[in-house]
């Protein structure tokens, strides 16, 4: 059952971070589209998007803020971001930059990246959730994989009705396209700011700050330095999928409850096979497990709900190593 609340209702909104709170998700209307948002700080939740919308991949999420004082507490913005920030924010500009240290927020909402993308958004709604829950939100357009971003509480229903717990309805989005996103990760690290996306903030605007913009995609795999992805994590070494027990000299992925490996690093990513905790778990289980420098051998990890994006994720790991002899 999805109910609809009104988004300019302060009791519907104490609803709401109810809801979220207790790890649930709520289609909330922004000034671009209407996001699809979990508490970026609980893995499971975030989880949860991906299995809504029936995304077959892992892409990363935006992450919702309401001050820029939260935004730095999350990423370093550095001089051209700040700036940025200031003149666009609230607004319909997302940022991608280096994450802190202990930012707190789930590795599944940057897909493993260490970079976030970060966006204080003019809605009263999504912003009076945040300061409610006092958490940061990651909400992608609150659409079905493949279908056309909404911009309607009727759209949100046509696609999501009856997959989440609630949908705020504050009419239509004034702008009705996604926000602009910029990186000025490669700028901190002495190199260019970069249109990733291009949306409700124009270029013309954002250069008249910047000065010229260089192309990226925010999809791109194409490595932008040795050892490094773009917009994908990479583990560095080899990984072995669908193996029931790891080799010698290997460490282990698990999945489900198993037998005592005994003599071998394990993480498992559900002992109660529970897709939806493994994909919380997948991203920081894949960098602990690269650490130790050993191949990994992979469990077998069932093909349906979650477990597609999982397996896709992990098809692309196992094939993508930047180390490739
Ligand atoms: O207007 C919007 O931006 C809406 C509202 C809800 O805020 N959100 C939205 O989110 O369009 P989504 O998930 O549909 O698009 C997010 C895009 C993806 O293309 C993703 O690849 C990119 O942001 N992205 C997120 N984090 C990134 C990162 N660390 N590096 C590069 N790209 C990133
Ligand atoms: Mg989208």
């Amino acid at each position: 059952m999805t109910d609809t609340l009104p988004a300019h209702d302060s009791d519907a909104l104490d609803e709401a971070a109810r809801v979220l709170a207790r790890g649930g998700l709520v289609a909330v209307p922004t000034e671009t589209v209407y996001g699809l948002a979990a508490d970026a700080t609980q893995g499971e939740a975030v989880a949860r998007i991906y299995e809504a919308k029936g995304r077959p991949r892992f892409n990363p999420l935006i992450v919702h803020v309401d001050s820029l004082e939260m935004a730095e507490r999350l990423v370093e913005l550095g001089e051209t971001g700040r700036a940025l920030a200031k003149a666009f924010w609230p607004g319909p500009l997302t940022l991608v930059a280096p994450m802190r240290d202990g930012a707190g927020v789930a590795s599944l909402v940057t897909a493993g990246l260490d970079t976030l993308a970060v966006r204080w958004p003019d809605s009263p709604a999504l912003t009076g959730l945040i300061a409610r829950l006092g958490h940061p939100l990651a909400a992608p357009s609150a659409n079905r994989s493949g279908a056309v971003s909404p911009t309607t509480a009727a759209h949100v229903r046509d696609g999501l009705g009856g997959r989440i717990e609630l949908i705020l309805d504050g009419g239509a989005c004034r702008i009705g396209v996604e926000s602009t996103i910029v990186s000025v990760a490669g700028d901190l690290a002495g190199g260019a700011t970069a249109l990733l996306r291009p949306g409700g903030a124009a270029r013309s605007a954002i250069e008249a700050v910047t000065g010229p913009l260089s192309a990226a995609h925010a999809d791109s795999h194409r490595p932008n330095a040795p050892g490094q992805l773009t917009s994908h994590y990479a583990p560095r070494v080899q990984m072995r999928l669908n193996a029931n027990l790891p080799l010698e000299g290997e460490s282990f992925l698990a999945f489900g409850p198993r037998p005592a490996v005994v003599g071998c690093e394990v993480v498992n990513l559900s002992e109660r096979s529970d897709l939806v905790e493994a994909a919380a778990n997948l991203f920081a289980a894949m960098r602990s497990l690269d650490g130790l420098g050993r191949p990994i051998a992979v469990a077998p990890i069932p093909d349906t709900g979650l477990g597609e994006a999982i397996n896709d994720r992990l098809r692309r790991a196992a094939a993508d190593r930047t180390n490739t002899p």
